[in-house]
């Protein structure tokens, strides 16, 4: 359903960010992408939505070539960004049904999909206010209703979590399984690994742009045995040889 084959970024004609990168996430699918600061992570999400164009290589969504179908292609996804600080003089509500025009979803439907998502995540009163009187957290889950309220095949999401409260980071784990369990997949980049290790199917882990690790937490576990996906983590990184 993602498919990402020999992804290269270079930013400033010479700082190789991302370093011949492939992966494949299948239909109900929920896939961790984890790194540290720095990584290659946003760069990664952002040639597989199209905001980046790759050096080398392709990411194909749902069968549409990023860069050959891109309308197809961004019709396959719903995309969550890092940054929730955007267009803040908009009200919440002003700013769905912004996003729900672009992907050109019915009244109807989009009416049924904000009252639930709203609703989910404590936000039914907040969307008549301007984003910029919200917190960090409520332009997060702003954002996120925004996003599903188009709801296509494939979710990427770029550090979702961050700022969310407990009820909402709920709430959201169980929008992902409930999508995955649909046949359909979830890509999102995580530094919360306790939430990699029990949600995720399979995890991605890079650092300097290049993989470390592709597969199941199980499979990774069982190769180091009595220690946890943090301290896993922390070894493949080099954290005690870091300069
Ligand atoms: N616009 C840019 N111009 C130049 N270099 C950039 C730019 N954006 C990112 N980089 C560099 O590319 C590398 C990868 O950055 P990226 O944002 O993809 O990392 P990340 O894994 O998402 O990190 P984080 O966990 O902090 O979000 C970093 O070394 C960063 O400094
Ligand atoms: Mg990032």
């Amino acid at each position: 359903m993602i498919n990402a084959q020999n992804l290269s970024f270079v930013y400033g004609g010479s700082f190789k960010a991302v370093d011949n990168l492939s992966f494949h996430i299948k239909k109900g699918e929920i896939v961790g992408f984890a790194g540290p600061n720095g990584a290659g992570k946003t760069t990664v999400i952002k040639m597989l939505t199209g905001v980046l164009k790759p050096a080398t290589g392709n990411a194909v969504i749902n069968g549409f070539d990023i860069v050959k179908n891109p309308l197809e292609a961004k019709n396959s996804f719903a995309y969550v960004a890092d940054n929730p600080d955007v267009l803040l003089q908009l009200t919440g509500l002003e700013y769905i049904n912004f996003i729900a025009d672009v992907y050109k979803i019915d009244s109807k439907e989009r009416a049924d999909r904000v009252i639930d998502l709203a609703d989910r995540f404590g936000m039914t009163d907040s969307l008549k206010l301007p984003m910029r009187e919200y917190s960090h957290g409520m332009r997060q889950k702003l954002m996120i209703i925004a996003a599903l309220t188009h709801n296509p095949p494939a979710w990427i999401l770029d550090e979702p979590m961050t700022g969310l409260d407990p009820a909402a980071a709920y709430e959201l784990k169980n929008l992902m399984k409930e999508h995955a369990a649909k046949g359909n997949c979830v890509l999102f980049s995580t530094h919360v690994l306790e939430v990699a290790e029990k949600l995720c199917d399979h995890i991605l882990i890079i650092n300097h742009g290049q993989e470390l690790y592709q597969g199941t937490v199980e499979e990774l576990e069982t190769a180091h045995p009595g220690k946890d996906l943090e301290n896993i983590f922390l070894d493949m990184i080099d954290y005690s040889k870091r300069d």
